[in-house]
């Protein structure tokens, strides 16, 4: 584990992002696919709202997709097993980098045909505890024509394009990176969240 989270780190410091094929094995990614399946099939995924500053608003315009929070403290195994990987990888960032995280949040998100997550950053003004973002996914067989991309937009960098394979991890500074997700053409899921200090 110690040499994937190098590369994610040594990622992160030269280009503000990194995106790694296999962050989790295929039968957790299974595991949490069926979680956000059956929290769609039992109504808990909820359109997101945008901004904080001018408090919570939903706007299809924006950003189209349903989202659901993890617990900090889940019952279900997947994601405790999730959330021990990601606690591995915080530990390691901070002994590495002095990074001071001390908190997460994730929700899973699921994007309908036709919806889209316009071009933003994901550190508001009023919400600077977001250090990084880590935003991994739960598709299965995805074909660059089901469209759905990630395009993110480095400072002094062209843009760079992911496709929202099952098991790729993109993870990125959440201060400076502006990126957008493409309209998807077929049901896109994902496992998204912070790194924080707060
Ligand atoms: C977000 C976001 C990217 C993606 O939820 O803030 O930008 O690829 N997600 O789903
Ligand atoms: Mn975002």
């Amino acid at each position: 584990m110690e040499a994937l989270f190098e590369s994610l780190i040594d990622g992160v410091l030269e280009h503000q992002f990194t995106s790694v094929p296999d962050f989790l094995p295929p039968a957790l990614v299974a595991g949490l696919r069926e979680n956000l399946q059956t929290r769609l099939q039992n109504g808990q995924m909820h359109p997101a709202g945008i901004g904080r500053a001018i408090g919570h608003q939903t706007d299809a315009s924006v950003r189209g997709d349903l989202i659901s929070w993890l617990d900090d403290q889940p019952e279900n195994p997947f994601e405790q097993e999730f959330l021990a990987t990601v606690l591995q990888f915080s530990d390691y960032l901070n002994r590495t980098c002095y990074t001071g995280l001390n908190a997460m949040e994730f929700h899973y998100a699921i994007y309908g045909p036709g919806s889209f997550y316009k071009r933003h950053k994901d550190q508001f003004r009023s919400d600077s505890g977001r250090r990084f973002s880590m935003v991994t996914y739960l598709n299965e067989d995805w074909l660059p024509i089901d469209g759905g991309a990630l395009v993110l937009y480095p400072e002094n960098e062209g843009e760079v394009v992911f496709f929202p394979e099952g098991g790729r991890m993109t993870f990125f500074k959440s201060d400076v990176v502006e990126h957008e997700v493409l309209p998807t053409l077929r049901p896109r899921m994902s496992l998204t969240g912070w790194l924080k200090s707060v």
